[in-house]
């Protein structure tokens, strides 16, 4: 038999190794990648101005006919350079002066040219952005804030980015969010009904919202492991793209939102699994309206063989009428409205498919 000093030595010789196995895991939390840190100055800017916009009681009722108010779409352009297709963008826009508005988000960091027509004075005050942080998230608020305030006629919210273009005229985009009852595949009878005047009694969203993805779990994880409990259960986490198309009062949801944001704010941990945008806006609205949104996007986007969570790029040399016609086919809803991303030097050839493909329908 062994005696009762040697078992304790013993004991506490074997704990030292083990000691130091599980040390990392309980006693130093682990460092993030990347502290991207919003200021609390910036913090506070934000807030002012989304209360601003909280407030805003401001919005017409789409079935009002006294006055008979146009209502609009706000084009919210992210971007961290030039608006490459400024010059497409600017076709699409042509002759619909009053159905639309402008909004552009641009990185201060960055010299980006304004351009004229369309985009003259339509850059927002903006702050930094950086890929693979919170930032991107308030960026986007600001710009629904923004737009928010700026217009009650503004119905739908649509982010699109730089690398982003137009797969139809403005008519038929205009056609399909607000009057078209066929557009979107997944509506059902349950639905609300277009009214007698032609006009849907009340919009959905059109925004990915996913709950069975192959990394799920690792970005639910990517701040610490319990860091969105107790609010955001595991069970209640979504992810999905960035760019959406938001009604008017999913808008309002999201710059009224202090609760989940306090949360999606904390920097990750986990570098490959960080995109809090793309985790913020579905799980918000997963959370308060899931059968007002339509859980998919109208921008089409091409995964196959991603690299760094980069989706392919298409260069001027695949930019044909084929290609446009075959990034308009979608499982959910008529067509997709928006693509991306097309790099900078495919202007000439998109220009030279403007009114023969892309703007007609
Ligand atoms: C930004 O670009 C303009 C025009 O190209 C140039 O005149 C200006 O000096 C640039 N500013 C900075 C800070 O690079
Ligand atoms: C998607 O990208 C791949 C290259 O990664 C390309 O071969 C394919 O043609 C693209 N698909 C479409 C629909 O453009
Ligand atoms: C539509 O669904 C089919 C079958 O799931 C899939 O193979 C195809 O890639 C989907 N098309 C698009 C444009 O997502």
């Amino acid at each position: 038999m062994f005696s009762t000093p040697f078992v304790l030595t013993f004991s506490l010789l074997l704990s030292v190794p083990i000691l130091f196995l599980l040390a990392p895991h309980f006693l130093l939390p682990p460092r993030p990648l990347r502290q991207v840190l919003i200021s609390p100055s910036d913090e506070l800017d934000d807030l002012a101005l989304f209360d601003r916009a909280s407030g805003s009681s401001l919005s017409f009722s789409h079935l009002s006919t006294g006055s008979n108010p146009k209502l609009k779409i706000a084009f919210l352009f992210l971007t961290n350079s030039d608006l490459h297709f400024a010059p497409l963008w600017e076709r699409f826009f042509k002759g619909n002066s009053n159905l639309y508005n402008i909004y552009v988000h641009a990185d201060p960091a960055v010299n980006v040219t304004r351009p004229k027509g369309v985009f003259k004075d339509r850059f927002i005050p903006a702050k930094r952005t950086y890929r693979a942080s919170p930032t991107l998230i308030s960026a986007t608020r600001r710009l629904l804030a923004t737009a928010i305030l700026d217009d009650p006629a503004n119905t739908f919210f649509a982010v699109v980015s730089q690398y982003c273009i137009p797969l139809h005229s403005f008519r038929y985009v205009y056609h399909s969010l607000f009057t078209s009852s066929s557009f979107d595949l997944s509506r059902t009878e349950s639905d609300p009904d277009l009214s007698r005047l032609g006009v849907r009694a009340k919009y959905k969203s059109f925004i990915e919202i996913l709950s069975k993805s192959r990394s799920l779990w690792k970005r639910y994880m990517a701040r610490g492991r319990f860091s969105l409990m107790p609010e955001v259960p595991f069970e209640q986490f979504r992810v999905g793209s960035q760019f959406f198309v938001l009604a008017r009062r999913h808008a309002m949801v999201v710059v009224k939102d202090r609760t989940l944001w306090r949360k999606f704010r904390s920097p990750c941990y986990r570098e490959d699994e960080c995109y809090p945008e793309e985790h913020y806006f579905p799980t918000l609205l997963s959370m308060s309206d899931p059968n007002g949104c339509t859980h998919y996007t109208l921008t089409r986007v091409n995964w196959t063989g991603t690299v760094n969570g980069h989706p392919y790029t298409y260069r001027p040399t695949e930019v044909s009428s084929e290609l446009i016609y075959q990034l308009r086919v979608s499982n959910y809803s008529e067509s997709y409205l928006f693509a991306r991303k097309f790099s900078p030097d495919c202007l000439r050839p998109l220009m030279g498919l403007a009114d023969t493909v892309i703007f007609r329908d």
